[in-house]
């Protein structure tokens, strides 16, 4: 599976979102990564479902929807209608996660599953085969500018081996500090989905850093195969 950038607009200056998003997009990112907190499960704010469809009307590319809201079954239909593409919920959040990600399917959307630093990958065994994507979180969830978990690429790592044992295809996203000094090492674990936010939007040119990253972390695949 080839490495694709997702830049996370967190990061981006949400006065000229479209503009930042699109300078992401001819860098290199292949998918837009957008995180939505609720205060509760998360302690931060961001955004809810009309920034998404501002976002849709403003580019085609993928609206990947990392939801880090308590009671998600309530918001999949909204962020299904404003045009989210994927639609990932934390799998602490969710007391019937099977019925949640069968929502999301049901409305057209391709199913995430995240896990926050402290949960096991074992916890996912009997959803991996319902899901589109895993997403390893390699902070704990809030805010962007976080430094790099190291335990994160054990569990990037076991994904990638079920993956192969049991004949599945979901994708292995990563989330949280991925920048030059660490994009090699998540690669190398077996991540392909790569969220980065500070490091394409904080500071620079937006287009040289996207496109550096998504080098970076390329040759890192080629050292790997
Ligand atoms: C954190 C978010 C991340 C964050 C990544 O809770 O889920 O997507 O924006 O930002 P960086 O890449 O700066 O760590
Ligand atoms: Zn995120």
């Amino acid at each position: 599976m080839s490495v694709e950038l997702a830049p996370s607009i967190l990061a981006a200056d949400f006065a000229n979102l479209a503009a930042n998003a699109q300078a992401a997009l001819e860098g290199g990112g292949s998918l837009l990564h957008v995180d939505v907190m609720d205060g509760h499960f998360v302690p931060n704010i961001t955004l809810g479902p009309p920034v998404v469809a501002s976002l849709r009307k403003a580019t085609p590319a993928i609206l990947d929807c990392h939801l880090m809201i308590e009671n998600p079954d309530q918001f999949v239909a909204p962020f299904a209608e404003a045009g989210a593409t994927w639609i990932s919920v934390h799998q602490e959040a969710c007391v019937h996660l099977d019925r949640t990600l069968r929502l999301i399917a049901d409305h057209g959307c391709k199913p995430g599953v995240v896990i926050n630093p402290a949960t096991p990958v074992h916890t996912l065994d009997h959803v991996l085969d319902l899901v589109h994507h895993v997403l390893v979180m390699s902070v704990n969830p809030g805010f962007g500018a976080q430094k790099f978990i190291p335990g994160s690429l054990e569990k990037i790592a076991a994904l990638a081996k079920i993956r192969v044992q049991r004949g599945l295809s979901y994708r292995i996203e990563v989330d949280g500090g991925v920048d030059l000094t660490t994009v090699a090492s998540v690669v190398r674990a077996g991540a392909e989905l790569l969220v980065a936010g500070n490091a394409v939007f904080g500071k620079g040119d937006i287009r040289a850093n996207a496109a550096a990253l998504l080098k970076a972390a390329r040759s890192a695949t080629q050292m790997h195969a």
